[in-house]
C-alpha cells in the first residue's frame, strides 16, 4: 500500500468509528427512521468531504479533535442531499452507493424522512460540540450558506428547473452551486478553524475542485457501470452539465486546466502533499 492509500485509509477509519459511535449512541428514534439514516449514511460512499476537511485541518495545523464533529455533519448533509436527489420527483435511480437507494428500500416517505432527520443531525451535533467558540460560530454559518438556498439546494433547483440563464453560464451556476458548495466548504471550514490561514487560496481550490468533481462525474455517467460507479449510469444524459454543453473532449481539457490550477496554487500551501496527491486521485478516480 502507498504512503497515500495508508494515510487515506487512517482518515476513513477514524472517521468511520466516530461515525459509528454517534450513530449507535442515538436513542428514542422511531427504528424505521433510524434503520433508514444509517441505511444511507453508512452504506459506505468514498467520504471525500471528510477526509478534505481532516487532510486540510491537519495541514494547517489542527487537531482531529477539532474538527470531527463537521467531518460528521457534513457527511450527514451530504447524504441527505443524495437520498433526496435520488427521489421520483428529482433524478429517480434506484440505486446509490452499490445499494438501492434509500426509497427503494424503504419508500419515498421514509427516504423523504430520513433526509430531514440527517438534515437537522448535522446541526444538532455541531449545536453539542465541546468549546464551541467565535471559530465555530463561522464555521456553522458557513456551513448553513453553503449548504442551503444560497448553495447547494440553488444548484439542485437549477439542474431541475429554468432559473433565468442559459448555456456555459448556466451549468457554471448549477456546478458552482450543487456541487463545489460541499466540496468548497470543508476547505474554508478548516481555514477559519485555523485562523483563517489561506482562506482566499482554499476557496478558490474548492471552486475548481468541485468543478472537476462533477465533470468526472458527468463522465462516468457516460461511461461507468451500475458495478462501477454504484449508481444507474446515463441518468443525466439530458441534464445542463459540462460533457452535455461542451462534448466529452472540451470538457476533459477543462478539467484538467482546472485540475493544474489547483496543483499550483496547493504547491504553494505549506505541508500539502497528502492533499495534492488526494486532488491527484479525485481527478483520475474512476468510481
Ligand atoms: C455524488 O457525490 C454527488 C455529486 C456531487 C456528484 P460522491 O461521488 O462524493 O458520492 P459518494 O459520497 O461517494 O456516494
Ligand atoms: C447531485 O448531482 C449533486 C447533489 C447535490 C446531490 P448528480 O445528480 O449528478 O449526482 P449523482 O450522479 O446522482 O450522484
Ligand atoms: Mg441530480
Ligand atoms: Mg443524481
Ligand atoms: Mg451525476
Amino acid at each position: 500500500m502507498t504512503d497515500f492509500l495508508a494515510r487515506f485509509n487512517d482518515y476513513i477509519v477514524a472517521f468511520e468509528t466516530e461515525l459509528n459511535k454517534r450513530f449507535n449512541d442515538i436513542v428514542d428514534i422511531p427504528e424505521r427512521l433510524l434503520s433508514a439514516m444509517k441505511y444511507s449514511l453508512l452504506a459506505g460512499g468514498k467520504r471525500i468531504r471528510p477526509v478534505l476537511l481532516l487532510a486540510t485541518n491537519e495541514a494547517l495545523g489542527g487537531t482531529f479533535d477539532g474538527v470531527i464533529d463537521y467531518a460528521i455533519a457534513l457527511e450527514c448533509i451530504h447524504t441527505y442531499s443524495l437520498i433526496h436527489d435520488d427521489l421520483p420527483a428529482m433524478d429517480n435511480d434506484d440505486y446509490r452507493r452499490g445499494k438501492l437507494s434509500n426509497h427503494k428500500k424503504f419508500d419515498e416517505a421514509t427516504a423523504i424522512l430520513a433526509g430531514d432527520a440527517l438534515l437537522n443531525f448535522a446541526y444538532e451535533t455541531l449545536f453539542n460540540k465541546k468549546d464551541f467558540n467565535s471559530s465555530d460560530l463561522l464555521s456553522c454559518r458557513l456551513l448553513s450558506e453553503f449548504s442551503g438556498a444560497k448553495g447547494m439546494i440553488a444548484g439542485q433547483t437549477a439542474d431541475m428547473y429554468e432559473v433565468g440563464l442559459s448555456g456555459i453560464e448556466e451549468v457554471d451556476y448549477i456546478v458552482k452551486n450543487k456541487t463545489a458548495k460541499l466540496i468548497t466548504a470543508p476547505l474554508l471550514i478548516a481555514s477559519i478553524k485555523n485562523d483563517n490561514k489561506y482562506y482566499d487560496e482554499l476557496k478558490v481550490v474548492g471552486e475548481k475542485l468541485g468543478t472537476i468533481f462533477q465533470i468526472t462525474d458527468d463522465v462516468l455517467d457516460k461511461t461507468g457501470t451500475l458495478k462501477s460507479i454504484g449508481k444507474t449510469p446515463f441518468k443525466d444524459v439530458d441534464k445542463h452539465n459540462y460533457v452535455n454543453v461542451l462534448g466529452m473532449d472540451d470538457a476533459g481539457v477543462l478539467a484538467k486546466k482546472l485540475y493544474d490550477d489547483v496543483i499550483k496554487i496547493l504547491t504553494d500551501i505549506p505541508n500539502s502533499s497528502f492533499l495534492l496527491k488526494l486532488v491527484e486521485n479525485i481527478y483520475y478516480r474512476k468510481k
